[in-house]
């Protein structure tokens, strides 16, 4: 059995990474995808590789323009929307504040806030009764980086702690008829997650790290052995964005590979239990 039956579900930032993985599962799975992208290089790639089959709309997802007329592009061409997937978001550059200079925080703040929080509300806004139509789900995507420090930098963080509210606030405001969940991931294979513009790091991409060392790194600081793919974490978006979820609303799911429960009182350095 297939996780959807023909649903209609919107992708947003689904041009690489974790939104293409989903998209791609989600095919698969049996949905109608449409997938909403600024890039227009990825949407030619992803014409090349579904053709028609996928909905393919260049867009910012700050702009309610562009969200209203990807809706038009929805309904006209299946007249409804049973889940919407946000799956967008930049890199803050990791960069601790004390370096950012004071001049460019409002900025970096304006710049980052927009795509990761912004974008995804005005999303919500803009498709909620579409949803409410087909009694449909919203899965947002947030971060292991909201659960501890280091994840990213400051502007980073706080918008994936911001998304995790936004959830929560978000399936309150539209029960009964919308579910509405998140989703924070570790570490993405494949993620060209790009730099701040703010801080003129926009050209650096997550994929520029060489894999061996983003492997090594995964390694020391998880439980797992091998770095999940996008294909890794579609299944639960699946779930989530599914009609076959009909108790799970305003949680957020966080698939950290471990990260978070490594060793402690065995861990090198550490002293030890009192009796162990
Ligand atoms: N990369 C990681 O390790 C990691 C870990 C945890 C969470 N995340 C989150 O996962 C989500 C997906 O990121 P990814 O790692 O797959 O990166 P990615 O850059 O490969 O995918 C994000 C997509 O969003 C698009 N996008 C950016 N700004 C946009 C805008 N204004 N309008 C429309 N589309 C826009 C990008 O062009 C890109 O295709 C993000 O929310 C990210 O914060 C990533």
């Amino acid at each position: 059995m297939k996780m959807f039956d023909d649903d209609v579900i919107l992708v947003l930032g689904g041009g690489s990474g974790l939104g293409l993985g989903i998209a791609r599962h989600f095919v698969d799975e049996g949905a109608r995808v449409a997938v909403f992208e600024i890039s227009e290089d990825k949407l030619n790639a992803l014409k090349a590789e579904f053709g028609d089959a996928v909905l393919l709309f260049r867009g910012d997802v700050t702009n309610p323009q562009d969200l209203m007329d990807c809706r038009q592009a929805i309904v006209d061409r299946w007249g409804r929307l049973d889940a919407l997937v946000g799956s967008q978001g930049i890199f803050d550059g990791q960069v601790p504040l004390k370096d950012v200079g004071l001049d460019r925080v409002p900025s970096l703040f304006d710049e980052v806030f927009r795509v990761n929080v912004l974008g995804y509300i005005l999303a919500c806004k803009v498709f909620v009764e579409l949803l409410e139509a087909s009694n449909g789900s919203i899965v947002l995507t947030a971060s292991v980086a909201a659960y501890a420090a280091d994840g990213g930098g400051l502007m980073y963080t706080a918008t994936k702690g911001a998304v995790i509210s936004a959830v929560r606030q978000l399936a309150f405001e539209f029960a009964p008829r919308v579910r509405v969940n998140g989703v924070a991931p570790g570490a993405i294979a494949e993620s060209q997650l790009q730099g701040p513009k703010a801080l003129g790091l926009e050209g650096f991409k997550q994929s520029d790290i060489p894999q061996d060392a983003m492997l090594t790194t995964f390694r020391n600081l998880t439980l797992m052995r091998e770095l999940p793919t996008p294909r890794d974490y579609a299944p639960v978006y699946a779930f989530l964005a599914s009609h076959h979820n009909a108790v799970v609303t305003g949680q957020t799911v966080l698939l950290e590979q471990g990260a978070l429960n490594r060793a402690s009182l065995s861990a090198p350095g550490a002293t030890g239990g009192i009796g162990a």
